[in-house]
């Protein structure tokens, strides 16, 4: 399945790998003391002299999956293959540890943990002597962390997914991570289920090892980094516990020496139009609208102009061609089986839509590797010209209450559209009032207080959200109504907010609005019973007051700052001092500047 480029075989120690980083530690002839040193504590678990001064390049496996990483758990086992492959092509693998982040598991949220992996990987890549890395990614954040590090030192750097669960079943359907979840919520609010039927609905949708089978943020990422060409091509859907999964452990690890040859860097392969590619790409298959956040900041740390503005001039009209769910009705098996990221890539290089002479882990172009790959299953992925929706990118709004957020088009239900876009005069936009929670413990406290009077109009509005207020963000937009009018039938609510959302959620929200709350940001601004508008025409979000009573409000605001919850580590306290917002990736505002920091070495 994975195409693996020109290998450099098992002689490619010999030769070719002059250079090499690693020998500033293990064969410096101008410092023999320090060399003996260096050298002195790698052999005393069995390595030799002879290996580590042989110039055969030292290769790093970034190494994600642990007990407490379910979702990337696998990589422990794939570990074994990727150093077959690093051996066979004649390397030197070593496998080092990354901070974990578990998505489902971490408290407040993993969103808080991705850029203190970002910090813990560049120490390591820059410090210690390695000539290439395999970034073993998966679980969301995991895929971002990994790639931004190798963005920023810019050692050769190939991205190995773990792949996603097998499919979920339950009484005959399919059920998909998180998805599942919203839906188990929704019959339990109803009385449909208990807690016991509950959580088994739920852990149905985890037979196996692996992350989340929807086109969550997991999937998504794991797919751009294959769209970005920084992993094998065919590499990012072949299901976890698959024999391929294993097959494509050691071609990446057989690949990454011969991208030490090439002398082949993450700034090579993640250029402008490799951005612009994963942006299409993330619009075809439904991808999360986590996906904005960090392609930015993966730019953003490679030194790649890239802007909100560029997921709609880019992406917006792009149809959806992928049928997974939230947005449809499959699962990565599915996925993997009609053909994965090179299917849908081959659609868009066949309309001309994707940049064919981009450079990819292989050595390869985009081109080249799509050329031939045809969709197997038309219906989990459909053909350019019958797609399940057209022009299902994301959308970047704008007006009075922050400068930028963003929307999935592709998740908008006909309900939701016949209840809020059937305006003939105005298709496109909706007015209501806003009721407003200061984070996700007074939503959970009060959505179903009666007392509020939220009614199918309403639309529901969370800040204290973004990266500084819930330091890294909380996935909270994507608010459940109050479960009275769930179980009139009403499973919906416009929602708008400056957190993110999870990626497996349907909800058509406005999120990830920049700047946030916590920082001044428009939202801080609002009272239950406003009214706003939203014009996804104009895309625009406004508040619909006078400029004078909005004035006076602002003055308000800075008077009496937004207030947040206090910090309850030390990485909190640092984190929102040093983070920047959503539009901006939300990376550490002052690690931008590091660029290609191991070439300074
Ligand atoms: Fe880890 Fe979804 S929770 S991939
Ligand atoms: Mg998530």
């Amino acid at each position: 399945q994975t195409e693996q480029g020109n290998a450099a075989g098992s002689d490619a120690g010999k030769s070719g790998f002059r250079a090499l980083r690693s020998r500033a530690w293990f064969n410096n002839p101008e410092s023999a003391d320090m060399t003996a040193l260096y050298l002195e504590r790698y052999l005393n678990y069995g390595l030799t002299i002879e290996e580590l001064q042989s110039d055969r390049p030292i290769i790093g496996i970034a190494q994600t999956g642990s007990d407490l990483s379910p979702c990337n758990r696998h990589h422990l086992v794939l570990a074994s293959r990727v150093r077959d492959g690093i051996r066979e092509a004649g390397g030197i693998p070593i496998e080092f540890p990354l901070h974990p982040i578990q998505e489902t598991g971490k408290r407040p949220t993993a969103g808080l943990d991705r850029n203190l992996a970002y910090l813990g990987l560049v120490e390591v890549l820059f410090g210690y002597p390695l000539d290439g890395v395999v970034l073993t990614i998966g679980c969301d954040k995991t895929t971002p962390a990994a790639l931004m590090a190798a963005a920023t030192v810019n050692i050769p750097a190939i991205a190995l997914s773990v792949g996603p669960m097998l499919n979920g079943w339950h009484e005959g359907k399919r059920t998909g991570s998180g998805t599942i979840v919203w839906k188990a919520r929704e019959m339990l609010s109803k009385g449909e289920i208990d807690f016991k039927g509950f959580v088994e609905l739920v852990a149905s949708s985890a037979p196996s090892t692996g992350y989340c089978n929807t086109m969550g943020t997991a999937t998504t990422m794991n797919s751009l980094a294959e769209a970005l060409g920084m992993s094998l091509p065919g590499s990012a859907a072949i299901p976890a516990p698959h024999r391929d999964r294993q097959e494509c452990a050691y071609y990446t690890g057989k690949q990454i020496v011969e991208m030490v040859a090439a002398d082949r860097k993450p700034s090579d392969i993640l250029t402008r139009s490799a951005f612009l590619n994963a942006i299409r790409v993330n619009s075809a298959i439904g991808g999360s609208t986590n996906a904005p956040i960090h392609l930015n900041a993966i730019a953003r740390h490679v030194g790649v102009e890239l802007t909100l503005e560029d997921w709609e001039s880019h992406g917006a009209d792009i149809p959806l061609l992928v049928n997974l769910q939230p947005s449809g009705e499959y699962l990565g098996e599915d996925y993997f089986r009609a053909g994965g990221v090179p299917a849908v890539m081959g659609e868009l290089a066949r309309a001309g839509l994707l940049d064919g002479a981009a450079l990819t882990a292989n050595g390869r172009s985009v081109a080249d590797n799509v050329a031939h790959v045809k969709i197997a299953d038309e219906d989990v992925i459909r053909p350019f010209d019958r797609p399940l929706k057209p022009a299902a990118g994301l959308t970047v709004l704008g007006g009075n209450l922050f400068d930028a957020a963003v929307m999935k088009k592709s998740v908008i239900s006909d309900q939701f559209r016949a209840r809020y876009l059937s305006n003939p005069d105005d298709p496109e936009a909706f007015e209501g009032q806003v009721f407003v929670f200061d984070g996700p413990e007074d939503y959970h406290a009060r959505i179903d207080d009666p007392a509020l009077g939220i009614d199918e109009r309403s639309i529901l509005v969370i800040r204290g959200a973004g990266p500084i207020g819930y330091p890294g963000g909380a996935e909270v937009v994507n608010m459940r109504p109050p479960a009275a009018l769930i179980r009139a039938g009403i499973d919906a609510l416009p929602c708008l907010g400056d957190g993110r959302q999870s990626g497996t959620s349907g909800s058509p929200s406005i999120l990830n609005a920049s700047p946030e709350a916590a920082v001044g940001g428009g939202l801080a601004l609002l009272r239950d019973g406003d009214r706003i508008r939203v014009d996804l025409k104009t895309r625009s979000v406004n508040l619909l007051v006078s400029d004078a009573e909005l004035a006076t409000r602002r003055a308000a605001l800075a008077a009496e700052p937004f207030r947040f919850p206090e910090d309850q580590t030390p990485w909190q306290a640092i984190s929102r001092k040093i983070t920047g917002q959503f539009a901006g990736g939300a990376v550490i505002e002052d690690a931008v500047r590091f660029q290609k920091v191991a070439q300074v070495h």
